[in-house]
């Protein structure tokens, strides 16, 4: 499975600030043994990361996309719309998981307005900023990761699929 991480932020993107998401969210994947295909850090601008979105998932080389920060309620903050901008099909499932695991560890979840959605044969999910709240959601996610690939791409191993993949939402 064929991952990238696109983190977006304002001031990671100037140099103002190491970003330390991408980097965790990273960490997660190559635990996984799956594949980091492109880490890229963007500014909060929704024209730069819906072509950015677009782009990858037009090159039907990458298999899901984890996208972290501008999810909140900041001025600034436009990755969801970004994300729909994009979208083909909505995948409410996977965000509503990730706020249902996330209200137990914070109320602060309810402030998260990430949207999953597909493009094609790719999976876009948004993670928060922050880095622990970014592999928290991450983590909820995880385990059906490689049965939605399957789906999407129509893969005969998806009749057989409905197997989970290190199931820890509680890292
Ligand atoms: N989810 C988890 N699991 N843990 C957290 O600490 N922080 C929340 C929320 N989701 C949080 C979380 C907060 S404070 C905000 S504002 C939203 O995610 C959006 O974060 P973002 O604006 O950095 O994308």
């Amino acid at each position: 499975m064929k991952l990238c991480v696109l983190t977006i932020s304002d001031r990671s993107s100037r140099g103002e600030r190491e970003d330390s998401s991408g980097p965790a969210l990273i960490a997660m994947i190559e635990e996984c043994g799956w594949v980091l295909s492109e880490y890229a850090v963007l500014p909060d601008e929704q024209d730069q990361i819906e072509d950015w979105l677009r782009s990858r998932c037009d090159s039907a080389a990458v298999d899901v996309i984890l996208t972290t920060g501008g999810t909140g309620f900041s001025p600034r903050d436009c990755t969801p719309e970004a994300t729909r901008r994009v979208s083909e099909r909505l995948a409410p499932g996977l965000a509503e998981a990730m706020r249902s695991y996330s209200l137990k560890k914070t109320p602060h979840a309810m402030l998260s307005r990430a949207v999953c959605a597909i493009r094609g044969s790719t999976l876009m999910i948004n993670l928060p900023g922050s880095p622990r709240a970014a592999a928290e959601n991450f983590a909820v996610v995880m385990p059906v990761l490689e049965h939605a690939v399957e789906l999407l791409q129509a893969s005969p191993a998806a009749e057989e699929g409905h197997t989970f993949h290190k199931p820890d939402p509680s890292a």
